[in-house]
């Protein structure tokens, strides 16, 4: 259903009830059009309309933003929710395919549209390497590997390719470009960034979000980006974290406020300037206060000194966090400059205690006025009033070949090459034998990480793409033996003169705090792989995939060559491409490869680090 201009036949109805019977030479219908339902009146005059004709419940509503495991559309309608998404895992139930996808998305939005004042909800996902809570979907390289190729171009295509799949799917809000700064490697969401250095980050978070948000931020094929997680992320402390487990993740922000604005601000300046229409709150505290409770950062310089015009979106639960007492939490929040809270579970719960708080004084009008009127006016600005449902003419574009073809161009760019005694890389395609060990070889579900499909990812098949072993196998000549043993035992002869070893080892998958790792150290299977090989063969190339710099320094010495291949997604042939020729090296650390762990965060220690940012050979 499309609104194109909505008219409403007003006086006619007065006419025909005056005169008893339809008035014969009635003057001409006069109509009046409703301000904010008129796509041709300025967004201004369209959010004043309707925000002076909303209740305090569909204020309140409008800031709500519910995971749609905790939703039924009903509920949509009777709370008038302004915001639903779909948490990482949150495909549909039933089935994980584009059309449930799009069914799941309309139904919520159709309940919507159905209330008092049809205000269309916002549904979002994190789309952080392609559309990649929907099987099928193109999964790109994780943002440290994109920061290792350092491509803004290639970043933008990514970014449309990604807006595609899922405005394909009704989801047009993308909880993603992470902006963080990494400065301490052992942190699980190290590969969510995409380098240590802000203007690195600033130059492909721009791009992306160009790509993502497209010419015309009301094309039906766009799709809105959350540069996140606001301030200060990247730069935690170790074992400041008093989340679950975790030792980074969530934790206490380190350095003044110079060094904050030095390092963690210049993305979201530039982010801004990109046309950044909401931004995502940190966990992370700063000076012992969280982020979601901080006026000064949030509202003072993000909204007043950034000039940021858009809204302000809580992290899962992260309101929760700066108090037991609920009530206290949700008033400090929305006071500090949250404007929509990603609650993500009991709507009533939350909707309840904002408006104990609105009518006890404790969070004045105006504050609920200014954040409605954000989310309101980004509503407007993307066009989400005039086509709020999900573009299924684009479903073609899901997991397409010019998609995958342009995965499989990022993954070749984001290899970096750290070792290569006697030039052993490129490998010659007509080799005579080629052994290849370790699991990370071949299991989509590695190479992809953490969120793909399941918020923590999970190994084995999981989407469909080609594994590295694949590329491998398709890239030699056919008189090539390729003999693959995950656990590196094999029949023939892998010390032959005309044989070359491949261990290909990684990380298994995570996310987040999950993923803070104390050791930066494999797997101890992928360790047994490699010591078994580095006994047997005599040529012996590792490729490492993992979400950061792992701890090699005592093993390298015993390897001829290495690869860091991060995270390369769905599209493993990209490694082929470069290992065989096809491609170049081409890739160099976004971040330190420390030596040791006395060297984080960066900075931190004596003597060089292991590899320095920018390292990267070119054979
Ligand atoms: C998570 C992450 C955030 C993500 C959000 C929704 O906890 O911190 O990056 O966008 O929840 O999935």
């Amino acid at each position: 259903m499309r609104f194109h201009s909505v008219l409403v036949i007003v006086l006619l109805p007065i006419l025909i009830a005056a005169c008893g019977r339809t008035p014969v030479s009635s003057p001409p219908p006069t109509a009046t059009v409703i301000t904010y339902r008129d796509p041709s009146a300025p967004i201004a005059e369209r959010v004043n309309d309707l925000l002076q004709r909303m209740t305090l419940a569909e204020k309140i509503g409008q800031m709500t933003l519910i995971e749609k495991n905790s939703l039924t559309p009903d509920l949509v309608r009777d709370l008038a929710i302004g915001g639903v998404l779909s948490g990482g895992g949150g495909y549909p139930q039933a089935e994980n395919s584009p059309a449930a996808w799009a069914a799941m998305v309309n139904e919520f939005q159709q309940a919507a549209l159905s209330t008092r004042l049809g205000i269309p909800l916002i549904y979002g996902a994190d789309g952080v390497h392609g559309h990649n809570n929907l099987y099928g979907a193109v999964i790109f390289p994780h943002n440290i590997g994109l920061g290792a190729a350092n491509n803004p171009q290639l970043m933008e295509q990514i970014g449309r390719a990604t807006a595609l799949e899922m405005a394909a799917t009704g989801v047009f809000w993308n909880y993603a470009p992470a902006v963080m700064v990494p400065l301490d490697v052992r942190w699980g969401r190290t590969y969510e960034g995409y380098a240590e250095r802000p203007d690195h980050v600033a130059a492909l978070a721009s791009a992306f979000l160009r790509g993502l948000q497209a010419p015309d931020i009301a094309a039906p094929n766009r799709v809105i980006g959350t540069p996140k997680h606001f301030l200060g992320d990247g730069g935690t402390a170790w074992g400041s974290s008093t989340t679950e487990n975790y030792k980074l993740d969530q934790g206490e922000t380190f350095g003044d406020e110079a060094f904050l604005r030095a390092v963690h601000l210049p993305p979201y300046q530039a982010l801004i300037a990109e046309g950044a229409q909401t931004i995502m709150a940190s966990y992370s505290s700063w000076n012992g206060q969280k982020m979601h409770a901080s006026s000064y950062w949030l509202t003072d310089v993000l909204k007043r000194e950034l000039g940021f015009a858009g809204f302000v979106v809580s992290d899962w639960a992260a309101i929760d966090q700066i108090s037991p007492d609920y009530d206290q939490a949700v008033i400090t929040a929305i006071n500090a400059g949250i404007d929509m809270n990603m609650v993500p579970y009991d709507a009533q719960r939350f909707i309840d205690s904002l408006t104990r708080a609105v009518e006890r004084g404790a969070v004045s009008e105006e504050r609920i006025d200014d954040a409605v009127r954000r989310i309101l006016t980004v509503k407007f600005a993307m066009g989400l009033f005039e086509q709020p449902f999900a573009h299924t003419a684009l479903s073609d574009q899901i997991g397409s070949a010019q998609h995958r073809q342009l995965a499989r161009t990022a993954v070749a760019q984001s290899l970096v090459l750290l070792k290569n005694d006697a030039n052993l890389l490129p490998l010659p395609k007509d080799i005579g034998h080629l052994y290849i060990g370790g699991q990370a070889a071949h299991d989509l579900g590695i190479q992809a990480g953490g969120w793909t499909i399941e918020w923590q990812g999970r190994t084995g098949p999981i989407i469909p793409g080609t594994t590295i072993l694949e590329g491998i196998q398709a890239a030699v000549s056919p008189q090539t033996v390729v003999e693959y043993n995950q656990h590196g035992r094999f029949t023939g002869d892998p010390g032959a003169a005309d044989a070359v070893c491949i261990a290909v080892v990684g990380e298994l998958p995570y996310a987040e705090g999950r993923g803070d790792s104390a050791s930066l150290s494999l797997p101890p299977a992928e360790n047994r792989v490699l010591r078994r090989m580095e006994e047997a063969c005599v040529r012996l190339v590792v490729v490492l995939v993992a979400g950061r710099p792992l701890l090699v320094t005592d093993d390298l010495p015993k390897w001829d060559a290495l690869v860091m291949a991060w995270l390369p997604g769905s599209e493993g042939a990209g490694v082929a491409d470069v290992l065989f020729g096809d491609q170049p090296f081409r890739g160099r650390l976004p971040v330190t490869w420390p030596r040791s762990l006395d060297q984080l965060p960066v900075g931190s220690g004596d003597g060089q680090p292991l590899f320095p940012y920018g390292f990267g050979l070119t054979p």
